[in-house]
């Protein structure tokens, strides 16, 4: 009939921390042509405490998968054109399930989950001089409650059903991605048991130089290697599915930040900023992580990144939401905070999961300080969206300090960047202009290039010059540096009052 004719198409699941997606490419003009999302409930059985529903997050991939596809047969366009699939996915989320019955053996424990701070407390005090970058020349990364290794330590130790499964060598354990490639390429019927290096340089089990799993880790943290999935690049067939790479990564490749010196930062529910740094690992002295950026090919170098986590960042929506009840929707709270356009000296520490980079401190907890009688609910949204763009002014001003070259402008995407007020108070408090493209779902397009590139595929060029211009919106700097600083300063003091809170 009608079809019309696109030229290959491909396809990314982008499976973050609130909400899953689908989302279907022309792999020639990089066009989003059809997606579907839907929301993923989290749930908090004790402070500190963040689990998701293993069985939820598949069940979302396959009804994004059946409604995108169901709105391009509407659109006439043929869905057999899609050439290849690419995952994208919430980091160091921990899940172990049964390789014999399929079943998960616990809910996931998401990568913000705090359970396992006093394991970390303990391992940081059995290290020479009581130091959490012991790791940190092997892995890139701080000992903290964040990374994967310390929460399956959790459900080997706590969940009898884990401890089983691991004893019967009926055991696997995976990110979010190795369980949902597991599950999309057969199951317990033969699925494939992968991960990709960007993954699993969040696991803390991971070398980040010989990119393999490391024995000495893995002893480190009493994990037999037998649970852990294989190890593949970020760009090649797995099986029905073709590549994945952790989202911060995808949106990094979506960005096309492909040299040495490019950076983006992502606004999910937390905040990301990741700088490519090339093919050799850089370690960081201000606090951020070394991680796996991509490798694009097996037989293509491994990039990698220094990368700033903010742990809190759309996750105050929510938050301000649902434990305060002040707004009802994120568009409700721009206008709130739009309404006063000033905090009036008030200023929101969202440390809810501790502090992140550059800080790695697991016990700051938030603080809300500076209020006056005076103050109300939308200086209080103005306050949690300053929040946001200082913990990224504290990444960027360590990432400048690390490399000596200062970013002339930063490059954004994320679901947070649909807020002017944010994208404006981010560029006012960095003092340098904010970029945001027009296609705000880089995250999936990075995934579906580096899909659709995969040798065998080959349907999206990966090559610079090759690559569709993106347009995008820029927003420059409107009060002076001075009034800027001023305010960064007392957000400083703030983040010295939510740190070591309960000493
Ligand atoms: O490290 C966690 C990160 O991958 C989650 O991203 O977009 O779900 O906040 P997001």
């Amino acid at each position: 009939s009608n079809r019309i004719m696109l030229g290959p198409l491909v396809a990314a699941i982008d499976q973050g921390t609130s909400s899953t997606r689908f989302l279907v490419f022309n792999a020639k003009t990089a066009e989003l042509l059809s997606h579907h999302q839907v929301e993923i409930k989290q749930s908090f059985p004790k402070e500190g405490w963040v689990e998701e529903d293993p069985k939820e997050i598949l069940q979302s991939v396959y009804e994004c998968m059946d409604r995108t596809c169901e709105k391009m047969t509407q659109l006439n366009i043929d869905i057999s054109n899609i050439k290849a699939v690419g995952v994208t996915n919430q980091r160091e989320t921990t899940l172990v399930w049964d390789k014999e019955t399929g079943e998960p053996l616990y809910n996931a424990i998401v990568w913000l989950d705090l359970r396992t701070q006093s394991t970390v407390e303990r391992l940081i005090n059995k290290t020479p001089g009581r130091n959490k970058n012991h790791l940190k020349h092997k892995t890139g990364l701080p000992i903290s409650t964040y990374f994967s290794a310390v929460k399956l330590r959790w459900l080997m130790d706590n969940v009898e059903k884990v401890h089983e499964a691991v004893l019967s060598h009926r055991a696997m354990f995976g990110t979010v991605d190795s369980w949902l490639i597991w599950s999309l390429t057969g199951g317990k019927k033969g699925g494939v048991h992968c991960t990709d290096v960007t993954n699993a340089s969040r696991t803390m089990l991971f070398n980040i130089h010989t990119m393999d799993w490391d024995p000495e880790l893995c002893k480190y943290f009493d994990i037999p290697m037998e649970i852990l999935p294989k190890v593949r690049s970020s760009s090649e067939i797995y099986g029905l599915m073709v590549s994945c790479l952790g989202d911060q990564s995808a949106a990094l490749v979506g960005q096309m930040c492909f040299k040495d010196g490019q950076a983006k930062n992502t606004y999910g529910t937390g905040c990301f900023l990741l700088k490519n740094v090339g093919t050799k690992p850089v370690m960081s002295d201000h606090g951020l992580l070394t991680t796996v950026a991509y490798k694009l090919g097996r037989d293509k170098p491994a990039c990698y990144a220094l990368e700033g986590s903010v742990a809190i960042a759309g996750a105050v929506v929510p938050w301000l939401k649902n434990n305060l009840g002040i707004i009802q929707t994120s568009t409700e709270l721009e206008q709130l905070a739009a309404d006063v356009g000033t905090s009036y000296g008030c200023y929101f520490v969202p440390a809810f999961s501790g502090l992140y980079a550059p800080y790695w401190e697991p016990s700051a907890r938030g603080i809300i300080c500076g209020l006056t009688q005076f103050t109300n609910r939308s200086h209080l949204a103005f306050a949690a969206l300053e929040a946001v763009c200082f913990q990224t002014r504290e990444i960027l001003d360590a990432m400048n300090q690390d490399s000596g070259i200062h970013l002339s402008q930063l490059q954004v995407d994320g679901g947070m960047t649909s807020n002017r007020l944010l994208m404006q108070l981010q560029a006012d408090i960095l003092c340098i202009p904010v970029v945001k493209p027009s296609m705000p779902e880089t995250t999936a397009l990075g995934a579906a290039m580096a899909a659709g590139a995969a040798e065998g595929v080959s349907v999206w060029s990966l090559n610079p010059e090759d690559l569709t211009e993106v347009t995008s919106e820029k927003f420059e700097p409107q009060i002076n540096p001075e009034e800027s600083e001023l305010r960064y300063a007392r957000w400083k003091k703030a983040v010295q009052r939510a740190m070591n809170w309960e000493t």
